[in-house]
């Protein structure tokens, strides 16, 4: 059984890109691997949350991912900064991460660009949480899009050089999980890109059925079709993405067919996928309802993953504060 780590920000509602990219590959993973997933809470800190939101933010995604079909029972489920394991091998870690490198990650070049007036040095420092969040459960795989290749790569340099200045084996280096052709994109709906968190171009698991009816039809589309059998425009093309996701493969030809005789009514193809959406996402937006009204058990939920994650960690920092020379007596 393959270990898997990986951390969730914990900022804004999820959307469907969301539930039907990363989430979907953690449900399924949940049922043959050792999963860690936590939610990144201390990372978050580099953009100062208001208490309140921070809060909230956890909250939000912890009944999100629950709702969505993670299940605390099979995965480690815990928040990030409930194991202070975390916290202690920061520090050590640290002292084998260079400045130099840190500064040339693109993710920090890329925030000093732009919150110029907050270039802390957790910013600088966060491909080093980020390892050990990672190398404290010691995983063979990590499940990360492709903006976190290069913090993962970092991540095998710490491992490796930690083996090598103390000559030992600890540290596995850890890959990429690749999700290959599972991975679905789901485009936006104002026809730029992908599913993203602006109010425009997402929907959200807790929007209720009015919302996504109305943002289902104010999508872009064009004038239709002029002659049988033509190719999809982007903005079109993404209309059916989307209808190949949520909807039976049935309607899928059956708008295909009208679209290629040019009888397609995008009204009807746009009130279908409205339709199909929310029979997914309803079951879902009522379940995350009623966890995150439950304090009770999501502190139960939170104290059950963050027990079995500081069991894990605990090994390791303790295998490393051996190695390096602490606990001689
Ligand atoms: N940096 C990741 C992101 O922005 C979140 C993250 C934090 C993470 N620690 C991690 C991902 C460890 C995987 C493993 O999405």
């Amino acid at each position: 059984m393959e270990t898997v780590v990986s951390g969730i920000r914990p900022t804004g509602n999820l959307h469907l890109g969301n539930y039907f990219g990363a989430l979907r590959n953690f449900i399924k993973m949940q049922n043959e691997n050792r999963c860690f997933f936590f939610v990144a809470d201390l990372h978050s800190l580099t953009t100062h949350p208001k208490p309140d939101d921070l809060a909230g933010n956890v909250k939000q995604i912890l009944s999100e991912y629950i709702a969505s079909g993670l299940d605390p029972e099979k995965v480690t489920l815990f928040i990030q900064s409930d194991v202070p394991e975390i916290s202690e091998m920061y520090v050590l870690l640290n002292m084998l991460a260079y400045v130099g490198e840190l500064e040339r990650t693109v993710s920090f070049k890329d925030k000093v660009r732009k919150q110029q007036n907050n270039v802390n040095a957790g910013l600088l420092t966060y491909p080093v949480l980020m390892a050990v969040d990672i190398l404290i459960h010691r995983p063979g795989k990590v499940p990360v899009g492709k903006d976190q290749e290069q913090h993962l790569e970092m991540t095998r340099i710490y491992a490796r050089r930690f083996n090598n200045l103390y000559g030992v084996k600890l540290f596995p280096e850890p890959d990429a999980y690749n999700f290959g052709n599972d991975l679905i994109k789901i485009p936006g709906l104002d026809g730029a890109g992908k599913m993203g968190k602006s109010e425009n171009n997402g929907i959200f698991l807790i929007d209720d059925e009015q919302t996504i009816t109305k943002k289902v039809m104010r999508a872009l589309t064009d004038s239709g079709p002029v002659a049988p059998n033509t190719e999809m425009p982007e903005v079109i093309r993404n209309l059916f993405t989307l209808l190949k996701v949520v909807s039976s493969p049935d309607t899928v030809q059956y708008f295909t067919d009208k679209y290629n005789s040019c009888q397609i009514r995008y009204g009807e193809l746009k009130k279908q996928i409205a339709e199909d959406i929310c029979k997914i996402t309803l079951p879902i937006r009522r379940q995350i309802i009623d966890i995150r009204e439950n304090t009770e058990y999501l502190n139960k939920i939170a104290k059950l993953g963050a027990e079995k994650a500081r069991e894990s960690a605990s090994k390791t920092l303790y295998e490393v504060k051996k190695i390096i020379g602490f606990n001689r007596f």
